[in-house]
């Protein structure tokens, strides 16, 4: 793993933003107050509820309701990461807010509330990083009221424009022996982070006893022309703590100078080329 790169509090403060211009930080700013508001404004909260952010980080949804409803909600902070949640009562001790905010140290597979406390749980960008998607969504279940909401944002990494997809076959040595890896590891079953699709998000929580569940994908394609470092990064920044970069992946697969041969000519071929990129996003309401 890279020095850049130790803890959650630390990937979410630093890391996620270390490769982008003031203006990429910006932008991803917006996006994230934009998806902040779109998973508060589905949970539908009304004063007096229990509320949670479960895998809170710094805190985006959790404050983002403290910021609407201030005291007249409670809301717990829950991260299973201790740096968390100081990075999070950081920021309270900043905020006038005190009373009705807890902090609960929890893996969301094992969440340390008794059955039926919640109104609302929440989640962003969690579950792709839980390996077992199952087992959170019937914790989330068990923790909520009848009538409770389940609410959250995930990116749908599975579905993401794969790097053969933006090569010819003729641009890069061993253009198929990479596509196979690629091709591979992205449908990894172990791998939290591309081990789930829209579908199975939606048959997990049907399974879990939810009720009523929307899953509604929205797909974003961007088109820019990425520089040689830009092109770098895709492989060697890690995606969070503890998982392998790109690079590490074709490690299990290559010997490190046919890698860094890889990457050499897929700067070479697309440095300063308009690529087109697409991702999927899931926005979830769950009702139990
Ligand atoms: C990409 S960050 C998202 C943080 C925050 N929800 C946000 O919107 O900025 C992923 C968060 O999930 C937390 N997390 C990862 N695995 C978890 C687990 N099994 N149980 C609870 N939290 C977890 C991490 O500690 C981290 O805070």
């Amino acid at each position: 793993m890279t020095g850049v790169c130790k803890n959650w509090s630390t990937w979410l403060k630093k890391t996620r933003f270390s490769y982008m211009t003031q203006e990429q930080v910006q932008q991803t700013i917006n996006w994230l107050n934009s998806i902040k508001d779109a998973v508060i404004n589905i949970a539908d909260i009304k004063d007096g509820q229990k509320i949670a952010d479960f895998g809170c980080g710094s805190g985006l949804l959790g404050f983002g309701v403290l910021e609407k409803f201030e005291d007249r909600v409670e809301i717990i902070f829950s991260d299973k990461f201790e740096d968390c949640l100081d990075e999070c009562k950081k920021i309270l001790n900043e905020l006038k807010i005190k009373s009705n905010v807890k902090f609960l140290q929890s893996d969301i597979t094992k969440i340390n509330l008794k059955k039926e406390y919640l109104d609302t749980a929440m989640t962003r960008s969690v579950l792709v990083h839980v390996p077992d998607k199952q087992k959170a969504f019937s914790e989330l279940f068990r923790i909520l009221k009848k009538g409770g909401c389940y609410c959250a944002f995930e990116p749908i990494i599975s579905q993401n424009t794969r790097y053969y997809e933006l090569l010819a076959p003729d641009s890069v040595s061993d253009y198929f022996e990479f596509k196979k890896a690629e091709k591979e590891f992205m449908e990894n079953p172990l791998d939290p982070l591309v081990n789930f699709s829209a579908q199975s998000l939606d048959d997990n929580l049907y399974e879990a006893g939810f009720y009523d569940v929307t899953v509604n994908i929205n797909k974003v394609t961007s088109k820019y022309s990425p520089n040689k470092d830009a092109i770098k990064n895709w492989f060697t920044l890690p995606p969070a703590p503890g998982q392998k970069t790109v690079k590490e992946r074709f490690l299990d697969y290559f010997e490190e100078k046919k890698v860094d041969n890889f990457i050499a000519e897929v700067q070479n071929a697309l440095s300063d080329k308009e690529v087109t990129i697409s991702s999927d996003t899931a926005l979830i309401k769950a009702i139990k």
